[in-house]
C-alpha cells in the first residue's frame, strides 16, 4: 500500500494493495484518461512530481522509467510510502 498526494488540491488517497492507483483516482472523483488499464497504451500516463513510481508498464522506455516524472496509474505502483503527483 501506498499514499497518493494530489499536488494541486493536496488531497491524499491510500491505495491498497489490492486497488489500482487509477482505480482510487477515479473512485476519488479525478478525472484521467485511460484505454487499456493494462500499461501497455500509454493513455493514463500521469506526472510524477516527487517519490519513486514502482513501474508495472510496457510503455515507457527504461530511460523514460529511469527519469521517475511519470508512471501509468493503471498498472504502476510506488517504492516510496507517498507519490506526488502533478494533479
Ligand atoms: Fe493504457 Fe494505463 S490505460 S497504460
Amino acid at each position: 500500500a501506498f499514499t497518493i498526494k494530489l499536488a494541486r488540491s493536496q488531497r491524499e488517497l491510500p491505495v491498497p494493495s489490492d486497488r489500482s492507483a487509477l482505480a482510487c483516482l477515479q473512485e476519488a472523483g479525478i478525472d484521467i484518461d485511460c484505454s487499456c488499464e493494462v500499461g501497455v497504451c500509454g493513455t493514463c500516463r500521469t506526472t510524477v512530481l516527487d517519490g519513486v513510481p514502482d513501474h508495472q508498464d510496457s510503455f515507457l522506455s527504461p530511460s523514460e522509467r529511469e527519469a521517475n516524472d511519470c508512471f501509468m496509474p493503471c498498472v504502476s505502483r510506488a517504492r516510496t510510502a507517498v507519490l506526488v503527483l502533478d494533479l
